[in-house]
């Protein structure tokens, strides 16, 4: 997910003293209180955040669901943004963070505002700064190859006596938090937070940990925690927050204890253009890969073949299902460790390889259902988004960032708890329902992918986020400019 976070040593001193199994009992005993205590309502009540909203009006900073749901008409005020992302994409490098700082400030910057990016290149061999129109990205690297802080400043400094920036925004920790102090006008995106880290170590501990001959030391459990502890301590050096998912949003708020005004919830969109519904290049795609036409449904996974991807468990639960089903077929799109294990079960599943962005939207056309088995799903994945758009159903864990803001019901697909037991059970669900009832959950899909998850709704929630923050009456919905 590309969330590297500095460690303690350049932050708060002493907080490695802090005792990990008190904080750890401590964390439990929280998470157990939202989970099975809350639903009795005792005051005060946590804040939430809902998936949409389809009339609203009022002051943007109070809403209580995602920017992207809302209608955004253009607007003739310039801004001058300065921005801090940690790489910018060379190629079609892929990578989560980085595309979506591209993917934004090249929309942001055809929009005809001033964007300057401070950052390094992906592949860190040295490059010409880029100058194309609006969009102006400095690379500013040390000798690692990591953004140099004192250099990104220098030319920062320059462009900014030239005509102050309106806004600051920072792509998770790119800026970090003793320089953002010093920078009032800052906005940071997180991608992925300590508390969401810590739910899905627990859960890979639980699950993983348990089948393995040399089990990884529960200490990386732990170590989460003193991340946690200086998460929380730092986060306020930020002066606003924009979160991907709802529940990250819910997270700072009642656990970070930001104030709620000052945390904001926009999606990530994709390219609404490159992952498109298209049955036929879905069937051309079957013919070219072999698969068999007796097959009566088609599951497909896509991404990096590891781990902590959910390997071992989907491994194990599709070898479970085949033995009752013998029509289900795998499609994996991928490379990594575990795509040798997966061709090794057999004429029911096909390892197709790394597949590039054209191969991979013919690919999700040729299923039936996606499932992304990830463990670590901090951050939104995007695969699951680009599936929706493809308009397939999708089958995934129950994380909260997941059921909140993605599979926000069950018109959307399936989920399940991340173990073994459970996620065959979703597959028995998937199977019974059948090829018909999974493409009018993919049409479902399609239409609210459409309507929340789009590269122009989310570079529309950011243009209209930074013109409340320089001007405020931009905050006020609907203008009459709006939709
Ligand atoms: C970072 O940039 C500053 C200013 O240009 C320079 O003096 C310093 O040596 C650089 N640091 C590294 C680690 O490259
Ligand atoms: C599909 O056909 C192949 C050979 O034509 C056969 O081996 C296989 O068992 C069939 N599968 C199903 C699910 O009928
Ligand atoms: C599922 O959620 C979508 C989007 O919020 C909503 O339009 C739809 O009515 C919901 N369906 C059900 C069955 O709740």
């Amino acid at each position: 997910m590309g969330v590297r976070h500095q460690n303690c040593r350049s932050s708060s001193s002493g907080c490695f003293s802090i005792r990990y199994s008190t904080i750890l009992t401590l964390a439990i005993l929280s998470t157990s209180f939202y989970l099975f205590i809350s639903p009795v309502r005792h005051v005060p009540e946590p804040f939430s955040w809902a998936a949409g909203q389809a009339r609203f009006s009022g002051d943007l900073r109070d809403t209580k669901f995602p920017w992207n749901s809302l209608c955004f008409g253009q607007n003739y005020e310039k801004l001058k943004l300065a921005v801090f992302s940690k790489t910018w994409p060379i190629d079609a490098a892929p990578g989560g963070m980085e595309r979506h700082a591209a993917t934004l400030y090249k929309a942001l910057a055809a929009r005809g505002h001033e964007i300057h990016v401070f950052t390094v290149p992906s592949d860190r061999k040295p490059h010409l700064d880029i100058h194309e129109g609006n969009l102006h990205v400095y690379f500013a690297a040390n000798d690692h190859g990591s953004v140099n802080c004192s250099l990104a400043f220098e030319i920062f400094n320059t462009i900014n006596a030239n005509g102050a920036f309106d806004y600051v925004h920072t792509e998770s920790v790119s800026l970090p938090h003793w320089r953002a102090k010093m920078v009032p006008n800052v906005a940071v995106t997180w991608h992925g937070i300590w508390y969401e880290i810590m739910h899905s170590k627990l859960f890979e501990e639980l699950l993983l940990n348990s089948q393995e001959v040399s089990p990884r030391p529960v200490g990386e459990l732990q170590e989460a925690m003193p991340r946690l502890v200086d998460e929380i301590r730092f986060f306020p050096s930020y002066t606003q927050h924009i979160c991907i998912s709802n529940s990250a949003g819910e997270v700072l708020v009642n656990i970070y204890q930001l104030p709620q005004r000052n945390v904001h919830v926009i999606l990530n969109g994709v390219d609404e253009t490159k992952f498109v519904h298209d049955p036929e290049a879905g069937i051309r795609f079957k013919k070219t890969h072999g698969v068999p036409e007796n097959v009566s449904l088609v599951m497909g996974v896509a991404g990096r073949l590891v781990r902590d991807k959910g390997h071992p468990l989907l491994y194990k639960a599709f070898s479970t299902i085949t033995k009752t089903y013998a029509g289900v077929y795998l499609l994996v799109a991928g490379s990594g460790p575990w795509g040798k294990r997966y061709s090794e079960l057999g004429p029911n599943v096909k390892v197709l390889g790394a597949l590039n962005p054209k191969e991979l939207s013919e690919f999700y056309n040729a299923i039936d259902v996606f499932i992304n088995p990830t463990l670590r799903p901090q951050g939104l994945d995007l695969t699951l988004i680009e599936a929706m758009h493809c308009g397939k159903p999708v089958l995934t864990p129950n994380y909260p960032s997941i059921v909140g803001t993605v599979v926000v019901n069950k018109s959307f697909g399936y989920t399940f708890s991340p173990n073994v037991e459970s996620f065959v059970e979703a597959l028995k669900s998937v199977i019974r329902d059948g090829p018909k009832v999974l493409q009018s959950k993919g049409m479902a899909c399609r239409e609210y992918a459409l309507s929340m998850f789009t590269a122009t709704k989310m570079a529309s929630a950011y243009e209209r986020f930074f013109l409340c923050m320089k001007n405020t009456r931009f905050c006020q919905y609907p203008l009459p400019t709006d939709c």
